[in-house]
């Protein structure tokens, strides 16, 4: 016991050392400033005028921002205050600094009261969390009934060698990634929270390799260490990632999952 909060811990202190150090290349990312996929969440979470909101770990604000512009209320919390300075210097940029509050709070532990929500968002964030069912009981703790939970997140492939080589890859380019979920993990801990699933999609997609390495921070060297780890995978790994270099453009298959939990 005394080491798993020892670990959760341990971290919360890489989060904050990685996020602080790489924020700004979040902030205008096309990955993260991704005006189509926003609006896609904002719709699937069913925004109104008349709903208060939370993107929590909502780091460079892209989430918050997107809810910002239909939500009566609107707040980005987020543990690294790097993040969080990105967040409202691109708010300052959108003329939206009246519409959104920025807190410093752990997804696991917020200062908000219960039932103080009609949205909770989430997007790429919770392979950081250590404890995934600790987020969904501060979301479910938040909402108000018939509130909604919007997660996006990558996720785990089916076939378990490729997930444990990818498990491996995401932790050698960022160490403050705690773990990706599988589909079916995702469903029984969303559903054992006691949300009703009103979506679940999880699909692939090809993703660019270099902005992925770069945003974390990685090396050249080391990227180029960790693309070779793909090649180098026994055939039936290679065929499921599909590595693939052209011009100098590198993309492998990746994996998200979109969901939509309803606190009835
Ligand atoms: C890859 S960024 C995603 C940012 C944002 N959700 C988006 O989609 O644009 C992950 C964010 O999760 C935050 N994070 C990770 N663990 C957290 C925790 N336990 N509590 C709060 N924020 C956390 C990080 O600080 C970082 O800003």
């Amino acid at each position: 016991m005394r080491s798993a909060v020892v670990s959760e811990m341990d971290n919360r202190f890489k989060v904050q050392q990685q996020f602080d150090r790489q924020a700004a290349f979040y902030r205008t990312d096309p990955v993260f400033d991704n005006p189509s996929g926003l609006k896609q969440l904002t719709a699937l979470a069913r925004a109104s005028a008349t709903d208060s909101a939370l993107d929590v770990a909502t780091g460079c604000g892209h989430m918050a921002l997107a809810l910002a512009s239909t939500c009566a209320t609107t707040i980005g919390s987020d543990i690294s205050d790097g993040m969080l300075r990105q967040a409202k210097l691109l708010a300052r940029e959108r003329g939206l600094e009246d519409r959104v509050h920025w807190v410093r709070a752990d997804v696991e532990r917020t200062p908000f009261a219960d039932r103080s929500f009609n949205i909770v968002t989430c997007r790429v964030a919770a392979h950081h969390f250590v404890n995934p069912r600790a987020f969904l009981a501060e979301s479910w703790r938040l909402l108000k009934r018939g509130g909604r939970l919007a997660l996006q997140d990558c996720g785990a492939p089916a076939h378990s060698a490729a997930a444990d080589f990818l498990e491996h890859v995401e932790k050698e380019r960022d160490s403050s990634h705690a773990a990706l979920l599988s589909e079916g993990k995702w469903k029984e801990l969303i559903a054992a929270e006691g949300f009703a699933i009103q979506s679940l999609r999880f699909e692939s997609h090809r993703h660019d390799y270099n902005s992925w390495m770069i945003r974390a921070g990685v090396s050249e060297t080391k990227a180029n260490v960790i693309w070779k780890s793909f090649l180098d995978n026994p055939p039936a790994v290679r065929e499921i990632f599909r590595p693939e270099e052209s011009d100098g453009v590198r993309t492998f298959n990746y994996w998200r999952i979109t969901s939509v939990g309803v606190k009835n």
